[in-house]
């Protein structure tokens, strides 16, 4: 009777844990594949005549905005993408799609199951979606003790510091998103306690003195070069033998890429790389 009754709370979480990737990834709406249609910066144009349209297409952009009208394209919903995360939904807490949140899963519970100290952090997050699975989980499994950081600027992207670091998305509204609307997007799903932190600032200000001891889990999403850079020289001395460090943009983002080899290099860091779909890897610090 008693292993009837631990399959059917088994089965029980893991439906839970089903729903809840499906409303952080949104993957319940066609709509969420929809695209907002936002201005964009004169100069992102090419020409006389790339500039003219894209100056019309703001004028109508705005006007819309001033009546409450919000401008979409409507595209077709593919499960396949928002599993990969390879598109960015416009609902929804993420966009890393359901195979990265996997993934956190497999590290989180590793963690807790093999009593790596420490904290859980993303640096870089955007709606909040992979930190809010993150608190889910240690909800789930009765943790008390570990916080889940939050760093972000909550106002989008930096511009890049140089041509190497990265594209420039400083300007897309679609980043922005702010500390409040964060916060509400974990209290909806009663994911919001004090053991929720948040560092709001660029990552070179608050990460030098972030006041977090240990990290078990350490999840990098901030796309640039410099925020990756940023993340690894002050964070990863903190995080613990057997701790985790997953980097969301590594294959698809060259100037991401190139930081964590640049750092692992410097570093002496040798740790076999794991690849978790077609943009993220993760590494385990070795146990010694
Ligand atoms: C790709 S989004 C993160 C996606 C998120 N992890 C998710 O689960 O959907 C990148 C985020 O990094 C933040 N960011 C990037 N560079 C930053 C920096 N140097 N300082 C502060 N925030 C930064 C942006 O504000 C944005 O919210």
């Amino acid at each position: 009777m008693d292993s009837h009754v631990v399959s059917d709370s088994g089965r029980a979480t893991e439906r839970y844990l089903e729903a809840l990737k499906t409303i952080i990834t949104a993957s319940a709406y066609d709509e969420s594949a929809w695209r907002v249609i936002e201005t964009a910066p004169l100069h992102s144009a090419q020409g006389f005549g790339g500039r003219l349209r894209l100056g019309l297409k703001n004028a109508v952009v705005r006007a819309f905005a001033r009546r409450g009208i919000v401008l979409c394209k409507a595209r077709r919903f593919s499960a396949e993408a928002r599993e990969l995360g390879r598109d960015w939904p416009m609902i929804g807490f993420t966009m890393t799609g359901k195979k990265r949140l996997d993934n956190t899963r497999l590290a989180v519970e590793t963690v807790l199951r093999e009593n790596v100290p420490g904290d859980l952090m993303e640096t870089g997050v955007w709606r909040g979606g992979s930190v809010m699975f993150m608190k889910a989980l240690l909800d789930l499994h009765g943790d008390r003790t570990r916080t889940v950081w939050c760093a972000d600027s909550f106002e989008g992207l930096p511009p890049p510091v140089d041509d190497a670091d990265g594209d420039d998305l400083s300007e897309l509204g679609y980043v922005k998103v702010s500390l409040e609307a964060v916060k509400g997007n974990f209290a909806r799903l009663g994911l919001l306690d004090e053991r929720v932190k948040f560092l709001k600032g660029w990552f070179s200000d608050t990460l030098p003195t972030a006041p977090v001891e240990r990290i078990a889990l350490l999840r990098l999403d901030g796309d640039l070069y410099s925020s990756t850079m940023d993340a690894l020289t002050n964070l990863y001395h903190k995080v613990s033998p057997g701790g985790f460090v997953i980097v969301d943009d590594y294959q698809q983002w060259p100037a991401c890429k190139r930081a964590v080899d640049e750092f692992r290099a410097t570093q002496g860091i040798t740790e076999p790389l794991h690849f978790v779909d077609q943009d993220a890897v993760y590494w385990r610090r070795a146990t010694i």
